[in-house]
């Protein structure tokens, strides 16, 4: 048995693929590297789930038909009552999909693309004691969240901010969430429950719950000059630096670099972040050093949740909704491993190993 199911090859797939030693990531034949600056969520939406769910749109009718959809699942959250707004907004965001049909056609795949959007940013709102946002169907996906959150239309590098973001983190191979999608998906249980498992599995903080500790150490470092100490003593006391190493990449992340890009962007265009940017240079630079002299035979470098949490903090989304907006862009990569799973794959049921005592002993 494998402790983790580490190294079990679980799938077959055409839609990403992890190179950890080369730090690469190719998303359905494209390397993130051409994708990020060049692709916009919707044309990443296309490029994932075509064949899958019928041929898919393109870019205008993408964006037409998320609009759409967005209205649509708006009335949901009508549901949003004072007992789920004391949940964490990811338990609000999944306990309204699980309200929505199931199935496995186009239609429910741009339900579920567009409904973790709608209801995160509703949540949120609410949270604060503010009216959800409607929709505004004619904007991209990218612009219409920033808009649905901050009630204004977002500076165009604010949108291709989060553009970047999305399609960054669209698809990551067979990683906990996407395998527990597929592992629904396996039994043609349909697209929503699919999601909803996958959902499950993001929240934890192994997985997708990681980026709000980043900005945590960057508040206690507070400046760049204290970074080394701070550093230091925080691995002398045991602990790990958060943002770094990776389970299967043994180079830099390629996600990182291509948020730190977005995000270099964003700044340029909005100064008030720029401290904040140099701060996290600092402590990336003075990070990568300890390390290497620390742990000479473990490469241990940036991963992706460093820059997600400055991006998603420079676009105001809160430190508690940094799961959510994961999820609003990881739903594509889980719908289509979910349909690749169930058209082309078997009944996943594995075996375990009995260990326990047998009937005689147990009397
Ligand atoms: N800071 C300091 N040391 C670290 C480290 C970090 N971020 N990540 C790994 N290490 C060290 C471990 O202490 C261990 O050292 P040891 O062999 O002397 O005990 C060694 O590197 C291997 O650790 P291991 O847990 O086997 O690595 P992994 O590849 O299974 O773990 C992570 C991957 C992501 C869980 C791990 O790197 C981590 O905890 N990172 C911090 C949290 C984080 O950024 N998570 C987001 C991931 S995208």
């Amino acid at each position: 048995m494998k402790n983790g199911l580490e190294d079990v090859v679980a799938a077959e797939t055409q839609l990403s693929h992890v190179n950890g030693e080369a730090g690469e990531l190719i998303i359905r034949g494209v390397s993130l590297d051409h994708l990020v600056g060049y692709a916009s969520y919707e044309d990443v939406v296309a490029l994932l789930v075509d064949g899958l769910v019928g041929t898919a749109p393109d870019r205008t009718e993408l964006v037409r038909r998320l609009g759409q959809k967005r209205a649509e699942v708006f009335a949901h959250a009508g549901a949003i009552d004072d007992a789920l707004l004391e949940l964490p907004p990811v338990d609000i965001m999944r306990a309204l999909i699980a309200r929505l049909p199931d199935g496995d056609d186009l239609d429910t795949a741009l339900r579920l693309l567009a409904a973790p959007a709608v209801f995160l940013t509703a949540a949120l709102r609410l949270k604060r004691g503010e009216s959800p946002v409607a929709p505004r169907p004619s904007l991209s996906h990218s612009a219409d969240i920033l808009a649905m959150l901050g009630a204004k239309v977002p500076m165009r590098q604010e949108v291709a901010a989060l553009d970047a973001y999305l399609v960054t983190i669209s698809d990551h191979g067979l990683n906990a969430s996407t395998f527990a999608s597929r592992v629904v998906a396996s039994t043609k249980a349909g697209l929503t429950s699919s999601v909803l498992a996958a959902i499950s599995a993001l929240k934890g903080p192994l997985h997708g719950g990681a980026p709000g500790p980043v900005l945590d150490m960057l508040d206690a470092i507070e400046t760049p000059e204290n970074a080394e100490t701070w550093l230091t003593r925080a691995l002398d006391r045991g602990e790990r630096l958060m943002g770094f190493g990776h389970r299967v990449y043994r180079v830099r992340d390629p996600r990182a670099d291509a948020l730190k890009g977005a995000l270099r962007q964003l700044i340029a265009a909005d100064p008030v972040n720029r401290d904040r940017i140099q701060l996290a240079e600092a402590v990336e630079q003075s990070a990568l050093a300890i390390l290497k002299a620390r742990k000479p035979d473990r490469p241990l470098d940036v991963n992706v949740e460093f820059y997600t949490a400055l991006l998603l903090d420079a676009l105001k989304f809160p430190r508690e909704a940094f799961t959510g907006v994961f999820a609003i862009g990881r739903t594509v990569g889980w719908v289509a491993h979910a349909r690749e799973q169930a058209l082309e794959g078997r009944l996943i049921r594995p075996r375990s190993i009995y260990v326990g005592p047998l009937p005689q002993q147990a009397a």
